[in-house]
């Protein structure tokens, strides 16, 4: 087994396992989320639940750390493979002739999304560790009322940073649009039905980094002090 992770097929389907999971989880994050423009207390009530509840902070968070953390890892040693690889140059190299400006940038978009979750941990993950295991404050409250959806509307009244956040969703819809179809033919999943895949592959990279477009947006022009 550990010999087919190594091989370029293997790392091809462990990277393709790992972006399934996550953009699975890209889905409900932005549930979630979009919970904060429609009902600001049905985004506290689940924000608490997620936030406290034990099989999510011990089992599924844990696994979603690992998921991410394995695929930069796995994407950085496919692009060092295949840039290697590449230094014995085709006779004639012209990329955009057969492959899109996206897939031939993953690497890059890559790199912009990561950039983006250290931020993104920066402003919401770390004082959320910090509220709950070093001051040891689990009950969600602040002054007597649930703090998340302040503490969300917050964090989008710096334009620097939603200008941050939203450049970084337009790298994530690049990354997704070679992404999510790219995943698919990794397992072989394509044959027959190519077409249908690209199809469901544009919506979902333009739908869900647009939703969060709007999440970041809304909240900028709607904070109240
Ligand atoms: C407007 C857009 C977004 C908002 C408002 C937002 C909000 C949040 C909040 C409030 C948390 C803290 C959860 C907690 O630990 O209690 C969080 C965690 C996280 N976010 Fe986002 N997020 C956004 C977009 C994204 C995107 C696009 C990604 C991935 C590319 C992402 C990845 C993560 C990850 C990996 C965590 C840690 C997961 C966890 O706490 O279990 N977020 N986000």
């Amino acid at each position: 087994m550990s010999g087919f992770f190594k091989s370029s097929i293997g790392r091809k389907v462990a990277m393709a396992l790992s972006a399934f999971f996550l953009m699975f989880f890209l889905l409900q994050h932005l549930a979630i989320n979009l919970l904060s423009v429609f009902s600001p207390e049905k985004f506290n009530e689940v924000s608490h639940f997620m936030g406290t509840n034990s099989l999510v902070q011990f089992a599924l968070q844990p696994v979603l750390i690992f998921g991410v953390v394995f695929h930069f890892v796995m994407g950085f040693v496919l692009e060092l493979k295949n840039s290697r690889a590449r230094n014995i140059s085709y006779a004639k190299n012209n990329g955009a002739a057969n492959s899109t400006w996206m897939s031939r940038n993953m690497i890059w978009s890559g790199i912009a999304i990561l950039a983006f979750i250290i931020l993104h941990f920066i402003d919401f993950w770390f004082p959320e560790i910090n509220t709950k295991f070093i001051q040891g404050d689990w009950s969600g409250l602040h002054n007597g009322e649930f703090r998340y959806f302040h503490e969300l509307q917050e964090k989008f009244v710096n334009p620097l940073r939603v200008g941050a956040y939203v450049t970084a969703f337009v790298f994530l819809g690049l990354h997704l649009a070679h992404g999510f179809t790219s995943a698919f033919q990794s397992m072989g999943a394509t044959a027959g039905r190519k077409k249908t895949l690209q199809t469901i592959g544009k919506a979902y990279s333009i739908i869900v980094p647009l939703g969060f477009i709007i999440v970041a947006l809304y909240h900028h022009l709607n904070h109240n002090h």
